[in-house]
């Protein structure tokens, strides 16, 4: 079997390093190394300057793995792997868990490894579809129970979600815990946009904290706007699995970048101030949309996400989405990323609200939006 093409990073790579404005991005404005080394402390500072570039371990520093540690609840550095971006973690992870003649249940629409490569692996998969329910999204907890066989070996969640932000309450979250539990499935629950919660009050709590077989899997892509470090970790108590899926990365990295290990302890310690700069940019995009769409509601139907840094929005015109997506490049340089990459059958868009220059991206969209509604383009 051939691996299914990765549609939404396929659509970047076409797009992403030449068009000006890329309103559909998942992750929230990064940091130079500048700024990035002068949020260290001297202690690290003494590493950086020192740090020898050989091969690195291959479960990630220890120095490191103790810093992701001490950002849950019940784990220690042994918990850890520290992987070649979340990609790596969610590739290596599939090794072990995504085997034939196994079922897993996949909450959609998903980050499309999360899908295409336990496919690939050749396990059964069951989607169940988180869905637009009023003025925002819904998981049916039914659903995903029925879903469930005697032969399911995990459960995939991501929240808050990659593109729809969707949130679930702490109950239904016990719920969906409970029911892997009482399965004995794992429960792999990507995190990388946890700590995005506009009330502090919403955030989960970590799978791997509440359930001896939870799999955490987080990064510094997203909310730390980090992506060019390629660090991701998987977290559990089980650590026969995790040294599992750690022979499993002597395939593919081997071992992670080396100054990337060190930026990323820096990075993590520095994680309040990150996070505070980049929530003063959601807050700010986020009123921007608000307003834009409140004047464009003939148009678009807006999903106000209470967490993460994107929102899933529908087009009510004829016009098929990915025609709308390429029109908006071609005229204005903005990048909006079709749902089309998430087999989403209706004509939704993936809007990005991290990045700073979102407010000159969205005066474009505004124009491109009058032109649509003037000359019917
Ligand atoms: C939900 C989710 N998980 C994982 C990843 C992969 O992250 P990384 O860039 O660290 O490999 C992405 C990237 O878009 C994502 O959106």
């Amino acid at each position: 079997m051939t691996i299914a093409p990765f549609k939404i990073e396929e659509f970047f790579t076409r797009y992403e390093f030449s068009a000006p404005y890329i309103l559909g991005a998942s992750d929230a404005e990064t940091f130079s190394m500048a700024e990035l080394i002068n949020f260290a402390d001297a202690d690290i500072l003494a590493l950086w300057n020192h740090l020898k570039l050989g091969y690195t371990e291959t479960h990630g520093l220890p120095l490191l793995r103790q810093e992701i540690a001490d950002l849950y609840q019940t784990v220690k550095a042994q918990n850890v792997l520290v992987c070649s971006g979340a990609e790596e973690a969610i590739y290596a992870s599939m090794q072990l868990l995504a085997k034939p003649g196994d079922h897993a249940v996949i909450v959609t629409p998903c980050y499309q490894s999360h899908k295409t490569i336990p496919a690939y692996c050749g396990i059964e998969i069951t989607e169940v579809a988180i869905k637009p329910h009023g003025q925002g999204w819904r998981l049916d907890f039914d659903e995903l129970e029925n879903a469930m066989r005697d032969n399911t070996r995990f459960i995939s969640i991501n929240f808050p979600n990659n593109p729809t932000s969707y949130l679930p309450s702490a109950e239904l979250f016990a719920q969906i815990v409970k029911l892997a539990k009482d399965s004995g499935a794992y429960l792999l629950s990507d995190e990388i946009y946890r700590y995005s919660e506009q009330n502090i009050k919403d955030r989960l709590p970590a799978a791997c904290d509440v359930y001896e077989k939870g799999i955490s899997l987080s990064g510094t892509s997203k909310l730390w706007g980090l992506p060019g470090l390629r660090i991701g970790w998987l977290v559990s108590h089980d650590t026969t699995l995790l040294n599992q899926i750690c022979s499993v990365k002597n395939y593919l990295s081997l071992c992670n970048s080396a100054p990337s290990e060190i930026l990323t302890v820096m990075a993590i310690r520095a994680h309040e101030k990150i996070l505070a700069r980049n929530q003063k940019i959601v807050a700010r995009n986020l009123k921007l949309l608000d307003n834009f769409f409140a004047q464009q509601e003939d148009l678009f139907e807006w999903r106000r996400p209470n967490a993460g840094i994107t929102a899933f929005v529908l087009l009510k015109h004829s016009m098929p989405i990915d025609q709308f997506v390429e029109k908006l490049i071609y005229t204005q340089g903005v990048v909006l990323l079709p749902g089309s990459v998430y087999d989403y059958k209706e004509n939704f868009f993936r809007i990005g609200f991290g990045r700073a220059n979102m407010p000159e991206a969205l005066d474009r969209f505004t124009q491109f939006v009058h032109q649509l509604k003037e000359h019917s383009l």
